[in-house]
């Protein structure tokens, strides 16, 4: 049986209790609790890769000694496809995800995936769902291409057998608040990646050890966490699912600063597409360690924060909160270098702006 399955043509019936009715009357899809109707999968077994199938969403069969279940050996992706008309729908910077999938691989000891067959997976799902991508504000088909070890065996080891996934997901707002300006929580006591580790690449154990903190965030009235270097806590490092920035000064002289990929980080494409949107717009860009203490000094020089994913967009930071009491908000409404950002990002997503070479594929 498909679960929570959203058929563009029974809406009503098909929504899930995640899904939440914010006051002004208009329901919300949430983000991942409802499922397109189909699913691409393909398997790896004796050295190779099966082609792709298109098939209806439905349960998986797995053996109980799947080694995904025991020892963790899968990664991620996640992108989106939006609406730019009735009639087209946009896949955004699917061939960066297909090389981050094949970075995440090598790191966890996967099989990289034939060269062409992520890009060619994620068009074929969303041509055979493209009806299913909403057209609200706010609102995109969230992809999600997986890769998981399915031998069967308790040997810790590589496994020798994987299958592939890609499913997608009617999504509007990324926060169970709904909330479009976030709260964050920094804390000490856990650390999301060192280097050496695997904080660079996509894989599910980084979120499996990120959650208690997200409890802990949650738990203070916070939406995400905001996680800091892990050697000495003071630095800035990104969101649980989102790359970070700071605004420095303002008007003319504003500059944005984000944390350097010095290998702890996600290298994010909405991180790297925020620093052409702002290089666009004349706006100095840095790459600079950001310490916590400067960000929560009112009196300092940073005005502005934000977070950027894909499956958040642009999210202005309302308030920082840290597990010592310090607060600091920075304002109920985004400032103008994040709004501008973020104006600008929608618009490139949906087509009325020019996206660079290869960054967009048209449906
Ligand atoms: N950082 C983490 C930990 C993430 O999970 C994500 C989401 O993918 C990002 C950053 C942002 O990456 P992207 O902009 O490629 O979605
Ligand atoms: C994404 O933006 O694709 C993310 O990875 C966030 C996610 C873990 C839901």
């Amino acid at each position: 049986p498909r679960r929570n399955v959203l058929k563009m043509s029974q809406t009503e019936e098909a929504r899930t209790p995640e899904t939440t009715e914010p006051e002004h009357g208009e329901r919300r899809l949430g983000f991942g609790a409802l499922f397109s109707r189909h699913v691409i999968s393909a398997r790896y077994a004796d050295g190779v890769w099966s082609g792709t199938e298109l098939l209806d969403f439905d349960d998986l069969r797995m053996s109980p000694a799947a080694m995904v279940m025991h020892y963790g050996q899968a990664i991620f992706e996640g992108l989106k496809a939006f609406r730019a008309d009735q009639r087209t729908v946009l896949i955004f910077r699917a061939a960066d995800c297909a090389t981050r999938f094949d970075r995440s691989a090598t790191r966890m000891g996967m099989p990289p995936l034939p060269p062409g067959l992520f890009v060619d997976a994620v068009t074929r799902l969303i041509s055979a769902d493209a009806a299913e991508v909403p057209s609200s504000p706010g609102s995109a088909i969230y992809i999600r291409p997986v890769m998981f070890a399915d031998e069967p065996s308790l040997a810790v080891r590589p496994s020798t057998e994987f299958r592939f996934l890609v499913l997608a997901s009617p999504v509007d707002s990324f926060f169970a608040s709904g909330r479009t300006m976030i709260d964050a929580y920094a804390q000490r006591s856990h650390i999301r990646a060192a280097l050496g580790g695997t904080g660079d690449v996509k894989c599910a154990g980084n979120y499996a050890g990120a959650m208690a903190a997200k409890t802990e965030a949650m738990s203070r009235g916070c939406d995400e966490v905001l996680w800091l270097d892990a050697v000495e806590h003071r630095f800035l490092e990104e969101f649980g699912a989102m790359n970070c920035f700071v605004v420095q000064g303002s008007g003319a002289s504003a500059e944005l600063i984000t944390p350097p990929l010095t290998g702890t980080i996600l290298p994010g494409h909405t991180r790297a597409t925020v620093i052409n949107l702002a290089q666009r717009r004349g706006i100095a860009v840095r790459e600079a360690p950001i310490a916590l203490d400067e960000v929560l000094d009112p009196d300092g020089m940073i005005s502005e924060v934000f977070a950027c994913g894909t499956a958040a967009g642009v999210a202005p930071v309302r308030t920082i909160v840290t597990d010592a009491g310090r607060t600091r908000t920075f304002g109920h409404r985004p400032g103008p270098i994040t709004a501008g950002l973020a104006a600008d990002y929608t618009a490139l997503v949906h087509g009325a702006l020019a996206a660079e070479p290869d960054w967009i594929i048209r449906i």
